[in-house]
């Protein structure tokens, strides 16, 4: 059977008093709507359209062709939303799964799972629900004598027998589609909201003799509705545990998953360690047997094999296999690393290529630069390449060696095998296996210390003695 999928996203999310439009608001990383354009492309629809009104630009631009658009102007209710899709959808004969854009934690597993249900019963709707210790702020299950589904009340509109029922409505559904267009003609707002509820449609094909079924989730987290920043604290819990179990299941030891952050779109590779207080964001992508942390922030960075990053923040870095990184290493945007390599304590890198095997192992800047292979740059050592207005490139070859404490005044080009002195300042090229000295030579001025100590002595009584 054809199946359709339609997201509501049209929401501005008053009660989360924010800027942002809360269907964009991220859980972990990842906003709220991207994890529910997940589920529904993991049930492989035909079509799918998403509903947008607040923001609608701004969630347009964010899913692009991920789905068709219909623009609900006025936020009216979920069933004046759904509505909206009629000139889309509403001729079409299938299966339509409308999902908000609001509950990140449904799972495709689920949807398939009630799915199933909908269309072996040949059901003109299945509602998922779930069973909450704490019922409030969602609409609730209402079943009949016979304990079959009847409708769902909102919890402004209910009775207090009804307010105690604690299954509750998780804003998911299937439908037959063109009973769905049907019966959503006859919801009317007369209620105490003054909106048009999608959730009357299940009263009104339930007594026109529709067959309508509940399907319950055992999960409590699936049936989260972010509707303020409580709600949004607890679906990040959820996600984040979520997330974790998936690499600790994938192979990846994690020392202590409570003090571990790691993002929806990042990748591990089996036998890696994560130490405790990492964050691991973005398109981050680790590969086997690293030993990530304690305290590394890692964001869009890519490792290869073997690496160990510990005390530091990286940023859209690349770093090859068995490189070390840290402790208290800075790697932002545009660093490459190859393999073997060694970044120590208080480096920042900053749009620098390295060569396999290249050492920067203590205290400095290195920017805008390209080193070759088994280079080493030495203790303070760094590149000048901002003069205030314009940034220039330092190159270094293969095999070079830069003395600790040198400044590299960019543009500047030391050759393969060259050799700079420590202390020097360099602001012309180094040919080729030449060495480069550029300091003050030293004087030696034999027995003087005595002489400078005593006159200092004699100046300091000549102040402490009164005048
Ligand atoms: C809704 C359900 C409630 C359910 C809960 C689950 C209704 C009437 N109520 O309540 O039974 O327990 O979800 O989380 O459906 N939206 C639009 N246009 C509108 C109104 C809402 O697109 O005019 C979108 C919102 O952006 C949101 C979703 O629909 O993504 C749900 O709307 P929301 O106002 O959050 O509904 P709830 O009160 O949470
Ligand atoms: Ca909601």
């Amino acid at each position: 059977m054809k199946k359709m999928a339609i997201v509501l996203a049209a929401g501005q999310g008053k009660r989360m008093k924010s800027k942002l439009y809360k269907v964009l608001h991220p859980v972990c990383g990842k906003p709220m709507v991207g994890h529910v354009m997940d589920v529904v492309e993991a049930a492989a629809c035909e079509r799918t359209v998403v509903i947008v009104g607040h923001g609608a630009e701004a969630v347009q631009s964010y899913l692009g062709d991920r789905a068709e658009y219909a623009l609900q102007e006025q936020q009216l209710g979920t069933g004046h939303a759904v509505l909206q899709a009629a000139p889309l959808l509403g001729s079409e004969e299938g299966t339509t799964i409308i999902i908000c854009g609001d509950t990140p934690l449904v799972t495709p597993a689920t949807v398939q799972a009630m799915l199933t249900v909908h269309e072996t019963h040949g059901a003109a709707a299945t509602v998922l629900t779930a069973e909450l210790a704490d019922p409030t702020g969602y609409g609730r299950i209402i079943r009949g004598s016979d304990d079959q589904l009847e409708r769902i009340v909102e919890q402004k509109d209910c009775t207090p027998e009804e307010g105690a029922v604690r299954e509750i409505n998780t804003g998911t559904y299937c439908f037959d589609n063109k009973k769905l267009f049907e019966a959503l003609s006859q919801v009317t707002n007369a209620n105490s909201q003054g909106e048009y509820y999608l959730t009357d449609v299940i009263g009104i094909l339930q007594r026109s003799g529709q067959s309508v079924l509940a399907h319950c989730t055992g999960d409590e987290a699936e049936a989260i509705g972010v509707n303020d920043r409580i709600a949004l604290a607890e679906a990040e819990r959820y996600m984040r545990e979520r997330i974790i179990r998936g690499h600790l299941v994938g192979g990846v030891t994690i020392i202590d998953p409570a003090s571990t952050y790691i993002e929806a779109g990042v990748t591990i590779g089996a036998d890696t360690v994560i130490y405790p207080g990492t964050i691991l964001r973005g398109a981050t992508a680790i590969g086997e047997d690293n030993v990530i942390g304690p305290q590394a922030d890692l964001i869009d960075t890519v490792t290869g094999r073997g690496v160990s990053i510990k005390h530091s923040v990286t940023e859209q870095a690349e770093i090859g296999d068995v490189t070390s990184v840290g402790p208290y290493a800075n790697l932002r945007p545009g660093s490459k690393l190859g393999s073997n390599c060694k970044i120590g304590d208080f480096v920042e890198l900053k749009n620098a290529v390295l060569g396999d095997g290249s050492k920067v192992s203590h205290l400095s800047y290195v920017g805008d630069a390209k080193v070759g292979k088994d280079v080493n740059i030495g203790c303070g050592a760094i590149t000048v390449n901002y003069d205030g207005y314009n940034k220039s490139i330092t190159e270094i070859g293969d095999d070079a060696f830069v003395g600790s404490n040198v400044n590299l005044i960019a543009p500047v080009r030391i050759g393969d095998g060259a050799y700079v002195v420590a202390g020097s300042t360099i602001t012309q090229d180094v040919p080729d296996n030449d060495l480069a000295i550029a300091r003050e030579r030293q004087v030696n001025k034999p027995g003087y210390a005595a002489k400078i100590r005593s006159r200092a002595q004699l100046k300091k009584e000549k102040k402490d003695s009164p005048s």
